[in-house]
């Protein structure tokens, strides 16, 4: 997958180490319906090994779920390979660390690529975080690329854990976010990226359904990193940084107005997007 040249900017400052103790995973809900709508688990492998994609794949919050999906719930004897693409070395670094710690059974490959390249990479599923925002409109090469990968009629599938704000502590949260992006940089938020589905005769109509519910825990520090591991932020000077968890650190400790208190376990509510469309 020719994934460097498309690279936004913005996806090029991601600290590894932040990323995989502030970000959210995802729930056994959200993945399972997932799977389901991309027909993950009743496709014919011909007795080979299947192939997905995990496509922007970071420090493989994505990727494990996905993997002990397939060991719960596949009943194929020649098990799974999973493609992990990801063009930032240390992402795939710490990518290739959980893993191994991991107590896999052998039936889920994990491969781990900077980019395809080539031809030689074809599967029949990509599962994609935030992708599909960093596409640099109106240039639509990255989908021509998934495209290509994709056998006929395989499956692209969206996910995004997007923060509740209908709690008004998030919607605050939310502006205090958002302040810090600059104009047109790629979010989710935006809904820019779903004008690559739109007009074009890759893919089908784009489907999407919403499972709510999911609630992140952690320690302040984690909170304080789940913001500083935001692209917008994290490719800020370290000064700029340090000022930045401070104004978190703040926004966390006044939320208990009761007992501010760095032990104390903060919460953040999601919603979890579904994307999900075939090639055709
Ligand atoms: C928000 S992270 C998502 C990581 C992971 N999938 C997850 O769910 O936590 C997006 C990842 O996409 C990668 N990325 C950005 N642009 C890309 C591109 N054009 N091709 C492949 N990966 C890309 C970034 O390096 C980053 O690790």
């Amino acid at each position: 997958m020719d994934t460097i040249g498309h690279l936004h900017p913005s996806a090029k400052s991601w600290d590894a180490e932040k990323y995989e103790s502030g970000r959210p995973s995802y729930s056994t809900e959200a993945v399972t319906v997932i799977a389901r709508n991309t027909n993950l688990l009743s496709f014919s492998s011909f007795g080979k090994r299947k192939v997905l994609v995990d496509l922007g794949a970071g420090t493989g919050k994505l990727t494990r779920v996905l993997g002990d999906f397939l060991a719960q719930n596949s009943n194929d004897k020649a098990g799974y390979k999973i493609v992990a693409v990801e063009p930032v070395q240390e992402m795939r670094d710490k990518l290739a660390d959980i893993w191994a710690t991991r107590c896999d059974d052998n039936s889920i490959e994990l491969e781990i690529m900077e980019g395809s390249g080539g031809d030689e990479l074809i599967c029949k599923h990509i599962f994609a975080k935030s992708i599909a925002e960093q596409i640099p409109l109106p240039d639509k090469s990255v989908d021509t690329v998934i495209h290509r990968v994709l056998i006929p009629g395989g499956y692209l599938g969206l996910i995004w854990n997007v923060r509740d704000d209908s709690f008004p502590l998030i919607a605050q949260l939310d502006d205090l976010i958002g302040s810090y992006y600059v104009l047109n940089e790629p979010r989710y938020a935006t809904m820019q990226w779903k004008r690559v589905f739109e007009d074009q005769l890759l893919f089908s109509p784009l489907q999407e359904q919403k499972v709510q519910g999911y609630v992140q825990k952690g320690t302040l520090q984690m909170m304080v990193d789940r913001f500083l591991s935001l692209s917008a932020i994290g490719s800020r000077p370290e000064s700029e940084k340090t000022q930045i968890a401070g104004r978190f650190s703040s926004f966390f400790l006044s939320s208990k107005a009761e007992s501010p208190d760095e032990t104390e376990l903060y919460e953040i509510p999601y919603k979890t997007m579904i994307y999900w469309t075939r090639k055709l």
